[in-house]
């Protein structure tokens, strides 16, 4: 059985579940959100060197996850604990749920894409820049900072129109594209002290490249936004970009094999720029990024990939 960590309303793993249910293989969909209004959780030591987790769900009966072949960490949700009023109770609560939880996935010692831990550590982008640069790939000059003075003195060495800023990672309600320095971000700098920003030299180029891994394939598109009115962020006008599939130089396709094995992850998806000199910039990998768009805008098969991986699964063990 594989097991599919994510919720309803992710097409990703709709599509791939629908492609290995008609490969006739069997699935169990666990959304952590179900817990526990419509789900609960068991380890019956019973057996105490082969421990039973299961998983009692309204809609399918009870599952034995320590069958499990291989995993998806895909979109794991939360518990919903809203009916627990008091904010220590609900705290406390959601304590014993996350080491219940973990307790279990530590258990399942089949394949994972990707294990939990290194999927969270390989998220960092300060981790990425330097395990990347330490590899060899060029990597924007970069400044993480809270502290308004260094931002100025980042600034004023790439020069307004030679720096761009950008955030580290979306929340539900808030996203923000990257943009450029312009002098009048210049007197806002004291804001940075709420919440840390991430300058970079602009990397000028000629097309962004998103290329998604799965286990050893390897699925490279070009996005070419230079006419699209807005090139500092493929995704503001991603809907007229021109994409399409590219063949990635030897030593980049190495490159990314060697960071997903340092970063123990077998998924990833990751951004560079593509410069009028033809160097590859490395900015992010995102262990759990989106395919779909990929699969359409350049024609790679990624869906039957990610399915062909869990049902066939390579990777580490947990
Ligand atoms: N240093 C940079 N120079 C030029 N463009 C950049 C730079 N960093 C990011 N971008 C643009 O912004 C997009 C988003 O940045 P990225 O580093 O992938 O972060 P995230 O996707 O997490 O917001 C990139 O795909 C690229 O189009
Ligand atoms: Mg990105």
């Amino acid at each position: 059985m594989i097991v599919v960590i994510s919720h309803p309303g992710d097409l990703h793993a709709t599509r791939v579940v629908d492609r290995l249910r008609s490969r006739g293989r069997e699935v169990f969909v666990l959304d952590i959100a179900d817990f526990p209004d419509t789900a609960t959780l068991s380890v019956d030591f019973g057996e105490p060197a082969t421990p039973r987790a299961t998983v009692t769900h309204g809609a399918y009966g009870v599952v034995d996850v320590s069958a499990a072949t291989a995993v998806w960490w895909r979109r794991p949700q939360f518990v919903r604990l809203e009916a627990i009023a008091d904010n220590d109770a609900r705290g406390f609560a959601h304590g014993e749920w996350h080491e219940a939880l973990h307790g279990v996935y530590a258990l399942l010692d089949c394949p994972w894409m990707n294990p939990p831990q290194a999927d969270e550590r390989a998220s960092h982008k300060a981790l990425q820049l330097r395990v990347a640069s330490e590899l060899g790939m060029r990597v924007p000059d970069t400044l993480m900072t809270s502290d308004p003075g260094a931002a100025l003195a980042f600034i004023e060495r790439h020069g307004i129109g030679g720096t761009i800023h950008k955030i580290f990672a979306a929340t539900h309600q808030v996203w923000r594209e990257t943009r450029l320095v312009r002098v009048e971000d210049v007197a806002l700098l004291e804001s940075v002290r709420l919440a840390p920003v991430i300058f970079q030299e602009r990397i000028p180029a000629v097309a962004d490249v998103r290329v998604t891994v799965v286990g050893d394939d390897v699925f490279p598109m070009a996005i070419d936004t230079r006419h699209t009115g807005y090139d500092v962020d493929f995704r503001v006008n991603m809907e007229r970009a021109h994409t399409s599939a590219l063949a990635l130089p030897e030593d980049v396709v190495d490159f990314l094999h060697r960071l997903m094995a340092e970063l123990g992850i077998v998924y990833g998806a990751a951004d560079f720029r593509l410069t009028p000199e033809g160097e590859y910039v490395f900015l992010e990998i995102n262990p759990a990024g989106e395919f779909l768009f990929v699969e359409q805008g350049a024609g790679h098969p990624i869906t039957d990939a990610v399915a062909g991986w869990l049902a066939e699964p390579l990777g580490p063990v947990l």
